[in-house]
Parts: C-alpha cells; sequence; structure tokens
C-alpha cells in the first residue's frame, strides 16, 4: 500500500462507501475500511489493497476497538468518511415499530457521533490536523413520507457537523458533509429495479437520473483535500436539482 494519508471509511465494503474508499486509493492515500459486514469489508479491502477492520458503529466498544485497530494499521487517521448508515424499514411514523427507529438512530447518528469522538481525540493528541466528511442526505432538508425516521437522524448528523467544526476548528479539524440524493447502492437496489418506484423517484430529479456513486466521491475527496482549507461546517448537495424542487 502506497505512502499518503490514512483515511478512514465507514460503511466502506458497499455503495458509495467503497466507492470513497477507491477514490482515496487512487489519490494514493492508505485506506481502512470499517463495516459491520466483516467479509464484506475484507473482501473490498483485498480488491483495493486497503486495510479491512470489522466494526460495528452503533456498538461504542466495537468503534474504540476499530478506530484503535485503523489508526495502528494507518499509521494515524487524517481523514474520516462516516459513511455507514442504514434506512432498516419504513413506514409512516403513526405505524412505524420503534425498533426500525432505534435502529436507524444507532447506527447513523449515535454512530456518527461515537466514530467522531473517537477519531476526533486522536486527531487532536497527533496534533496534525484533520478532515471529516459526514454523509448525509438530501431528505435532512426534504421530506418523503414513510422515511421521517431516517431523516431526521440526517438532520442530526447536519446539525452533529456544523458543531463538530465549531469546536474542531481550533485544532486544524475540518468537518463538512455530503449530501446525496438517490444514489444507485445495494442500499436502494429495491426501489430501483420496481420500475414504478424508480420512475418516481427520477420524477423529483431535475437533471432527470438517479446519481452513482461515482457521482458523489469527488466531492468527498475534494472536502478532505487543502483545497477545501476554508470550508468547514458546510453540508453540501449532489442531487441532480433535486432541493430545488
Ligand atoms: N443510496 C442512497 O440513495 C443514499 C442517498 C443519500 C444518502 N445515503 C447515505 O450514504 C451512506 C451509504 O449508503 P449506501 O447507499 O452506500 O448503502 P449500502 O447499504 O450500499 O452500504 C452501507 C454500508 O454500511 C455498512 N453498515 C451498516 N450498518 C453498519 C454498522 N452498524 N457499522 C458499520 N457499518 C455498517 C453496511 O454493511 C454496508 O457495507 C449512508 O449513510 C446512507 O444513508 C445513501
Amino acid at each position: 500500500m502506497s505512502a499518503g494519508r490514512g483515511v478512514l471509511v465507514t460503511g466502506g465494503a458497499s455503495g458509495i462507501g467503497r466507492a470513497v474508499a477507491a477514490a482515496f486509493r487512487a489519490a494514493g492515500d492508505r485506506v481502512a475500511i470499517a463495516d459491520v459486514n466483516g467479509e464484506a469489508a475484507a473482501s473490498a479491502a483485498k480488491e483495493l489493497d486497503a486495510f479491512a477492520v470489522a466494526a460495528d458503529v452503533a456498538d461504542a466498544a466495537s468503534v474504540a476497538a476499530g478506530v484503535g485497530r485503523a489508526a495502528d494499521e494507518l499509521g494515524g487517521i487524517d481523514v474520516l468518511v462516516n459513511n455507514a448508515g442504514i434506512v432498516a424499514g419504513g413506514g409512516p411514523l403513526v405505524d412505524l415499530p420503534l425498533q426500525v427507529f432505534d435502529a436507524v438512530v444507532a447506527v447513523n447518528l449515535r454512530g456518527t457521533f461515537t466514530v467522531t469522538q473517537a477519531v476526533a481525540a486522536r486527531m487532536i493528541a497527533a496534533g496534525r490536523g484533520g478532515r471529516i466528511v459526514n454523509i448525509s442526505s438530501i431528505g435532512a432538508r426534504q421530506p418523503t413520507a414513510g422515511l421521517g425516521h431516517y431523516e431526521a437522524t440526517k438532520a442530526a448528523v447536519d446539525a452533529l457537523t456544523r458543531t463538530a467544526a465549531l469546536e474542531l476548528a481550533a485544532h486544524g479539524i475540518r468537518v463538512n458533509g455530503v449530501a446525496p440524493g438517490p444514489v444507485r447502492t445495494p442500499m436502494t437496489a429495491g426501489l430501483i429495479s420496481d420500475p414504478a418506484a424508480r420512475a418516481a423517484w427520477e420524477s423529483r430529479i431535475p437533471d432527470g437520473r438517479i446519481a452513482t456513486p461515482d457521482d458523489i466521491t469527488p466531492l468527498v475527496v475534494f472536502l478532505a483535500s487543502d483545497q477545501a482549507a476554508h470550508i468547514t461546517g458546510a453540508v453540501v448537495q449532489v442531487d441532480g436539482g433535486q432541493l430545488l424542487t
């Protein structure tokens, strides 16, 4: 594995996270893929010449151990991408089982919080600054019926992005968010394979197409780069114009 920065991508075994891991590898960075699916993380890491870390972001002990392992393998973490996320189900809030709500909060919000805590503490101790990019969703700002539980966690991630940016700026750590619209990944495969559901999603996107993970990765890499040196606390959408509607 080449030199470069140490990059930790949570949920990096699939979809957007995997594409993000590949983009940082292509830029010459060292990458650790942390995923609750240890087998998938190992296989992605093998293909990308990255490190695999089996870790569940919903479990604070697993986060502490996983971040420690990633930091050891990478020789320190310079960039964190908080990408692990789930939808876990859907439905009108009056019917939504609380287990679904709790599962989404545990991964998307609590997981982003605990991983940020663990990595930022190490970045501060190392004294060489850092970059954190949180993968949000335009759902944080534009509602879709049936997804309120998920969207609430992403709005909370946006709030956390701003507070973390404010608190960590003095340590040279920038914190930003990327908010995709719908993206073709295993998370959305069921929806996209149903022609009616797919047409309904596409009809909301001014440029008329659902994104691929490669539409999302350039902004993540940019926000983690020195070219974005004066950008912190921003959450930027990549949505083909959907937030304009
Ligand atoms: N696909 C979309 O349309 C879309 C749109 C906006 C935002 N997002 C966000 O992008 C991120 C990635 O989504 P995706 O579409 O690539 O999904 P995906 O399901 O393809 O990949 C998610 C990865 O996260 C891992 N993961 C799940 N729970 C975890 C946990 N507790 N600990 C560690 N890893 C865990 C999974 O094993 C999987 O490898 C998520 O935060 C999602 O909310 C996705």
